[in-house]
């Protein structure tokens, strides 16, 4: 049934350590943890890797802002972190940070195999400094009033009330947010990646359009950049920051740091050499480039670029594999807007948990809206209630509350071995082999209508059965127990497709129904006379509509 065993390292995007983890952000994590589940079942060998994104300017103003170190920072937003993937059952095999000596060594020896092969260019630029905080200020560290409309407090790309965009020199009265101080201009030497090296086209252009199955958005907008032999778009990258700055220092460069973005990425291979130090993998295996492992990246649209064009370009030049693909989705709006504080709709995922809500329900959700594509997604409150309690609770969680009890009570938990021939059973696993291409496919939302279309199917059986009325008549107690036995049998198969979403509830299932962890291949392992059921216990509550209002009110 499954294809020869694959093996798999995955990653998601590494959430910046500057501030909390919101729904947003779970979407990503939600959407990976359910490809690496359904793999994992699969019996496929499976690493996922994470970590926090912790170097840059906005973490050392934030961490000095809060009288801290950002070691210290970076520390106490770490536990946050990992608490809040811990609560939505994000199962990390490891979850590390970029700011750790694997990080280091690695950032460091591929910038060097870069150099080496002459793709590491120094330049004098010049930038806005802010002269009484003497630092290089990055661009949303600059603000004055816009040169089109002369609103005040705009920040330097762009007006928000006029909507004009412009480049930092053309703001008006500029000030540094950090000092207030009129920014002036100086030079410094920085460090460019030379993409614009003929070799680098080259290879981006191939990796991009012909060899990687990139989404065909992605791949699209890639070839913009990449553009036609002789007429690329590929600007060199800047990769160096000047002190002060939070991050690694470039080793023949005393003074300068590698930019945020050389490093994060890198992180993925740091995480993951130390996950594979502690259990014993061998890391050279899965990195050089003639490996036959797998390599995935779950990112949002937003930092597609650094994917696709960086990070491919930075592994193959310095002697590694590229990634296999990378899988962009798109931006969660809540009510059809963007999330906003003021709306109380940009809702940390400590909130949701703090509120009582049940995480399961927002995997299941968010499930119910993904696919393959970078299209934005919605948060739609109304929806959301009516999805859990109507789809989830009452489609799918009532089946073995309708069952479960004439099981146990009259028949000791006893199901019938014969039952499983029905043909209702048949027709549920025979869905299987399509569910798992959905589930490979990124397309949760196709996967999870054909999953609750089977349990109207189970649901219509129950209806025409009705076990409640077999179950008064004495003489008719084999009907009732071989009516139940396949109820819950369509039960076990609907809640072994849900297993990737519904981690929780489902591990709840197989202690109820005396199974093993179940994997794709217990399609065909019914349940049996041998392991009587236990009484049934409650799996999951409805979610009532007045929680929704808490949990705004909790995010203003
Ligand atoms: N630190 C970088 C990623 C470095 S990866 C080597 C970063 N961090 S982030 O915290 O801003 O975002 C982490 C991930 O969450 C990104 O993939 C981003 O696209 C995603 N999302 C952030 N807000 C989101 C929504 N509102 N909706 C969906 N995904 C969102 O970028
Ligand atoms: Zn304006």
């Amino acid at each position: 049934m499954s294809s020869p065993k694959r093996r798999l390292l995955v990653t998601s995007a590494l959430p910046y350590a500057n501030g909390q983890i919101h729904i947003g952000h779970l979407v990503e994590y939600v959407q990976t943890d359910i490809w690496v589940r359904f793999q994992r079942m699969r019996g496929h060998e499976v690493h996922y890797v994470g970590a926090d994104d912790t170097h840059g300017t906005p973490i050392m103003l934030r961490a000095e802002k809060e009288g801290l170190t950002p070691k210290e920072l970076i520390a106490n937003v770490w536990k946050e972190h990992k608490r809040d993937f811990d609560d939505f059952l994000i199962s990390f095999d490891n979850y590390y940070t970029t700011d750790s000596p694997e990080n280091k060594k690695l950032s460091q020896s591929i910038y060097l195999k870069l150099r080496d092969a002459g793709l590491i260019e120094m330049r004098s630029i010049e930038q806005a400094y802010d002269p009484v905080k003497e630092m290089f200020l990055p661009d949303r560290f600059i603000k004055g009033e816009c040169p089109k409309c002369g609103a005040k407090d705009q920040y330097g790309d762009s007006c928000e009330k006029c909507g004009a965009t412009y480049s930092p020199t053309d703001l008006k009265n500029p000030f540094s947010v950090v000092s207030g101080a009129t920014p002036i201009k100086k030079v410094s030497d920085h460090y460019f990646f030379k993409l614009s090296d003929p070799r680098c086209e080259t290879f981006l252009r191939d990796w991009t359009q012909v060899r990687t199955p990139l989404q065909p958005e992605a791949r699209n907008k890639m070839k913009e950049w990449v553009g036609q032999p002789g007429d690329s778009n590929l600007g060199d990258w800047d990769i160096s920051r000047d002190a002060p700055y939070f991050g690694f220092e470039i080793p023949d460069a005393p003074g300068k740091y590698f930019y945020v973005w050389l490093d994060a990425p890198i992180g993925y291979y740091a995480s993951f050499l130390n996950y594979c130090e502690s259990k014993g993998l061998n890391f050279e295996e899965w990195v050089r480039p003639d490996t036959t492992t797998e390599q995935y990246h779950f990112i949002g649209k937003d930092i597609l670029y650094f994917h696709t064009l960086f990070w491919p370009a930075t592994l193959h030049f310095a002697g590694y594999r590229t990634p296999t693909n990378v899988f962009a989705h798109g931006f969660l709006t809540v009510d059809g807007e963007k999330m906003s504080k003021s709306r109380g709709t940009l809702i940390s995922a400590h909130s949701v948990i703090e509120s009582g809500f049940n995480p399961e329900w927002f995997r299941y959700y968010f499930a119910t809206k993904l696919n393959d594509s970078m299209e934005d997604l919605d948060l739609n409150l109304q929806d959301f209630v009516a999805r859990v309690n109507s789809d989830l609770l009452g489609k799918y969680i009532n089946i073995a509350s309708r069952s479960a009890g004439f099981l146990v009570k009259r028949f000791g938990g006893v199901v019938s071995d014969g039952a499983m021939n029905n043909p209702l059973l048949a027709d549920i696993a025979s869905a299987s082999e399509k569910i798992a291409e959905l589930y490979e496919a990124r397309e949760y939302a196709k996967a999870l209508r054909t999953i609750m279309e089977l349990a109207d199917k189970v649901n219509a059986f129950v209806d025409e059965n009705k076990p409640w009325e077999i179950a008064k008549d004495p003489e008719r107690e084999p009907d009732l127990q071989r009516v139940c036995s396949v109820t819950l049998e369509a039960f076990r198969l609907l809640s072994l497709y849900l297993k990737p979403v519904l981690p929780e509830v489902t591990a709840g299932v197989e202690d109820f129904l005396s199974v093993p962890a179940m994997t794709w291949n217990d399609v065909k392992t019914p349940l049996s006379s041998q392991n009587p059921i236990k009484p049934y216990k409650h799996l999951m509550t409805r979610v009532e509509a007045p929680q929704i209002e808490a949990l705004l009110a909790a995010n203003l």
